[in-house]
């Protein structure tokens, strides 16, 4: 197969094992910066330039869109899917994953478990919101936020309110969570391909910090997770719409809840951790399912 990869640097742990997982199986993965991509998209002709030359027809796309250009990189994603590119996760349901008030409504609606969440516009509800989370200690988090930044813990209703105030002043859209203190400082990542949990870790947050992020100096490792949470992850991943997905969730007093759901997990802290081959079953995945129009949205909506 030709399978095209839509990332910005090709030298990442999770792309350079993706490549070789391809390679190994006798594929092509040619590796193109969504940034440096170019498309005419009125045309009845569907193109993407790269390079100053038209893109070669591709089996494959295999989105690895960072946060921070969620924008662009859906736009050159909806242009390969038009092209009738089958991509490994589609625009739209990367697009739902990138809003954690979106998936969560989407999550809350089918009945997974979830922290209590508020959310609201107005700052004269600000004294309501935080009552209606169950008052502090609270998490407070930015909508669009990753890797561990933007999500803040306060302690009183006090530093509650001063930590939304700040928030606000920024001009950032935020939301407002029970923490879940029993949680312990961990979180379990369920990795998801293909509707199967094939790898699953726990992970710690460095000493002090209540947030895991192996970004943050968290550490993984390998956990047997139970049916109940094997089973939320799967269905996580359907409700958004994801073929592979990391799905984070936390153990609370009430059953696992899921925090948010990733559509590019990274794979060195996961296959570390549990020496599963996780590159190899996102291909073998690929292989089986890739084919024109196998999609759920056609790229539309
Ligand atoms: N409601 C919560 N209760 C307890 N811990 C939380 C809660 N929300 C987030 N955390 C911790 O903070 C980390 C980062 O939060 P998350 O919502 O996943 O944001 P990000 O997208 O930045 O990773 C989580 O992995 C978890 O360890
Ligand atoms: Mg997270």
């Amino acid at each position: 197969m030709k399978i095209v990869m839509m990332a910005r640097n090709p030298d990442l742990y999770s792309h350079r094992r993706i490549r070789e997982a391809a390679e190994a199986r006798g594929h092509t993965l040619d590796i193109i910066n969504t940034l440096q991509c170019y498309m005419n998209i009125a045309s009845r002709r569907q193109e993407i330039f790269y390079n100053g030359e038209k893109l070669p027809h591709y089996d494959a796309v295999i989105p690895r869109i960072g946060a921070s250009v969620t924008f662009y990189g859906l736009a050159v994603l909806r242009q390969f899917e038009t092209m009738g590119v089958w991509p490994l996760n589609e625009s739209v349901a990367i697009g739902r994953s990138r809003d954690k008030l979106r998936s969560m409504q989407l999550m809350a609606r089918e009945g997974i478990g979830l922290p209590v969440t508020t959310f609201a516009h107005d700052p004269k509800q600000t004294d309501a919101v935080v009552k209606l989370a169950g008052g502090a200690p609270l998490v407070v988090k930015l909508l669009e936020g990753t890797q561990g930044i933007g999500v803040v813990l306060a302690d009183t209703d006090r530093s509650v309110r001063s930590v939304i105030e700040a928030f606000r002043g920024a001009g950032v859209n935020i939301m407002v969570q029970e923490f879940i203190k029993e949680a312990g400082g961990t979180d379990i990542r369920a990795l998801v391909v293909g509707g199967k949990v094939i790898a699953a870790m726990q992970r710690k947050g460095a000493e002090g910090d209540f947030r895991s992020n192996l970004h943050r100096g968290g550490s993984a490792k390998s956990i047997k997770i139970s049916p109940e949470e094997r089973a939320t992850a799967i269905r996580a991943a359907r409700i958004m719409g994801l073929n592979v997905c990391g799905v984070d969730m936390l153990r609370s007093n009430h059953g696992p809840v899921v925090m948010e759901v990733n559509s590019s997990p990274g794979l060195e802290g996961v296959e570390n951790a549990t020496g599963i081959d996780v590159a190899g079953k996102i291909i073998e995945f690929l292989e089986k399912t890739a084919k024109p129009g196998n999609t759920k949205t056609k790229g539309t909506g």
